[in-house]
């Protein structure tokens, strides 16, 4: 199982498995981690689960849609490395990536 390293809003570093084919959001969620409010439940359209993700995996994310893209620009706290997580599917490509929870907009 790929591991996702997840940081809270507080700085705090926690490792989780999830499934290949669940989406980062599903497994920040299913880790309890309620700052990820993922309110559309995974369909890209409220960007409440807005992370940023590790550089170093930015060559094994899945391309960005305009929609996703779209939804970033409606944040205020959108940088280089801001992902919906959501839109990012566990692969072992990605096993131990790093994904910081965004600020609340
Ligand atoms: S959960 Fe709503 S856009 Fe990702």
């Amino acid at each position: 199982m790929p591991k996702l390293i997840v940081v809270n809003r507080d700085g705090a570093e926690q490792t989780v498995e999830g499934d290949k084919g669940l989406s980062v959001m599903e497994v920040i969620r299913d880790h309890g981690f309620d700052e990820l409010l993922a309110l559309c439940g995974g369909c890209c359209s409220c960007a409440t689960c807005h992370v940023y993700v590790d550089p170093a995996f930015a060559d094994a994310l899945p391309a960005m849609s305009e929609d996703e893209n779209d939804l970033l620009d409606s944040s205020d706290h959108r940088n280089e490395t801001s992902r919906l997580s959501c839109q990012v599917v566990l692969s072992d490509a990605l096993d131990g990536l790093r994904v910081t929870i965004a600020p609340e907009d």
